[in-house]
């Protein structure tokens, strides 16, 4: 999901920048990205991604059976390859289809990149018309840009262009995954990506590794290098690797006036509560967006599924909590630590969001979410709910840490962004967190329709 208010910008871009016909079978809310002739040219055929274009006829039958499970494959191909759509039936784009050979409808193609830019491979897809088979189909498609190493040579790969950003990733796998694969297409040029198998103990030891999959980011110029710890997801990985260099802009900004296409790939960006407006990397229709002198509020997780969904799952990744003191009726009356607590979270969120750098989730936790209570007892923090308390906590990774506001019960914006620019950096000691803070579903894993990592 994007941010509302870009998404609705980004909406709005979309249709001024190609007229889809009024009648085509997708809605505007579709996944399927729905082009034109130029569309197709900025978006399809000048990309560094793979996609599946559907050249077809409102009118036809089997495009309208079609729908359903192709707007299932662009759901799950979400940030790994493009999956589009031509309505040959509007007037404007009848020669264009004319010129691609489309003799019946569906036609399905898949155009991937090929060493020239602009001059792509197009072939006709002739599997199956399932979300399956049109998945696995593009996904083989997808450009490897992954080099994989070993231990013989991970250390000459280390080394050279010491001074560019790398990203390595540890897995268990011998296959690249689209995400990783994807990943490296948007950083193409800036960030060097590579895998590295769990069995390769000489560098899994020297980066200390115990978790597999981990992505490893080297900033370059001798940075020390910072471990991911967030959710396996395309949105805050890009996110991530944004600290060391910007993705590649897609499409390709013209050369000569300002493009105001949608950049496309951003849909899985999870919107930040504590991300104001004014950090929107997406430029601004005509009306100035006020820039809020204060930082925003963070956001509060009030009842237990909440607090559970967002950080206790166990796929959640790094969550920061402030765990509010207050009265146990109302946390209106908050004590003053907790104010100052919640004002400091608010000022480092905030100070990220206008930097643009990658920051986990900040949330406050009233007394009177009941999950806090149990929270607490089971990390062995004082449970009257008198003191407020911050702490961060990874579920996937099992570690939490507790916030030390030293014998002055300091809770000012300097000691806590320390605190938190500690936990970015993967320093200082992590606690383990013991399992049964950890809320499994009894529901079986519902497996996804592309690999992971
Ligand atoms: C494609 O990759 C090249 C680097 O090889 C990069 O310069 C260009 O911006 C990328 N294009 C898009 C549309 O992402």
């Amino acid at each position: 999901m994007l941010h509302p208010s870009s998404a609705l910008f980004l909406v709005a871009s979309l249709l001024a920048a190609l007229p889809v016909s009024a009648d085509g079978i997708y809605t505007k809310k579709s996944p399927v990205l729905q082009v034109n002739q130029k569309g197709y040219n900025q978006l399809i055929a000048n990309s560094n991604y793979t996609s599946i274009v559907e050249f077809y006829a409102p009118w036809c039958g089997h495009c309208q059976s079609l729908k359903p499970a192709y707007e299932k494959a662009a759901k799950s191909l979400d940030g790994l390859a493009k999956v589009a759509a031509i309505d040959c039936d509007d007037d404007a784009n009848k020669p264009f289809c004319g010129q691609m050979g489309i003799q019946g409808f569906p036609t399905l193609k898949i155009v991937t990149p090929s060493k020239k830019p602009g001059k792509p491979k197009v072939e006709d897809y002739q599997g199956p018309r399932t979300a399956k088979g049109i998945v696995d189909s593009v996904m083989d498609r997808i450009p490897n840009h992954v080099k994989r190493l070993s231990d013989k040579n991970v250390d000459e790969w280390l080394s050279e262009d010491e001074e560019s950003p790398k990203a390595l990733l540890f897995t268990e796998k011998g296959t690249t995954s689209g995400l990783i694969r994807a990943l490296a297409i948007d950083f193409l040029s800036s960030i060097k990506v590579a895998q590295i198998r769990s069995k390769e103990s000489n560098a899994v030891e020297k980066f200390g590794i115990t978790l597999f999959p981990t992505l490893v980011l080297l900033p370059g110029n001798g940075h020390e290098h910072i471990i991911y710890d967030g959710e396996l997801k395309k949105g805050p990985m890009v996110e991530f690797l944004s600290q060391a260099a910007s993705p590649n802009p897609d499409p390709a900004p013209a050369p000569a006036k300002k493009d105001k296409l949608p950049k496309w790939g951003e849909s899985e960006k999870k919107p930040k509560p504590s991300e104001a407006s004014a950090s929107d990397g997406e430029p601004k229709p005509s009306i100035p967006v006020p820039v809020p002198t204060s930082a925003p509020i963070i956001d509060t997780l009030s009842t237990p599924e909440a607090l559970e969904s967002a950080c206790l799952a166990p796929k959640s990744g790094t969550c920061v909590l402030a765990l509010l003191s207050g009265s146990d009726e109302t946390d209106a009356e908050l004590s003053s630590n907790s104010k100052e607590a919640l004002d400091s979270l608010a000022g480092v969120g905030h100070k990220h969001a206008q930097r643009k750098t990658n920051l986990f989730p900040l949330y406050g936790i009233p007394a009177t979410n009941s999950a806090a209570q149990t929270l607490r007892a089971r990390l062995g923090l004082p449970e009257s709910a008198q003191s407020v308390e911050i702490i961060a906590l990874n579920a996937r990774r099992g570690w939490w840490r507790q916030y030390d506001p030293s014998d002055s019960a300091d809770y000012g914006s300097v000691r806590v962004e320390a605190w938190i620019d500690a936990i970015r950096l993967g320093e200082g000691t992590r606690n383990k967190l013991p399992e049964s803070t950890i809320v499994t579903k009894d529901k079986p894993k519902k497996k996804t329709d592309h690999d992971e990592l």
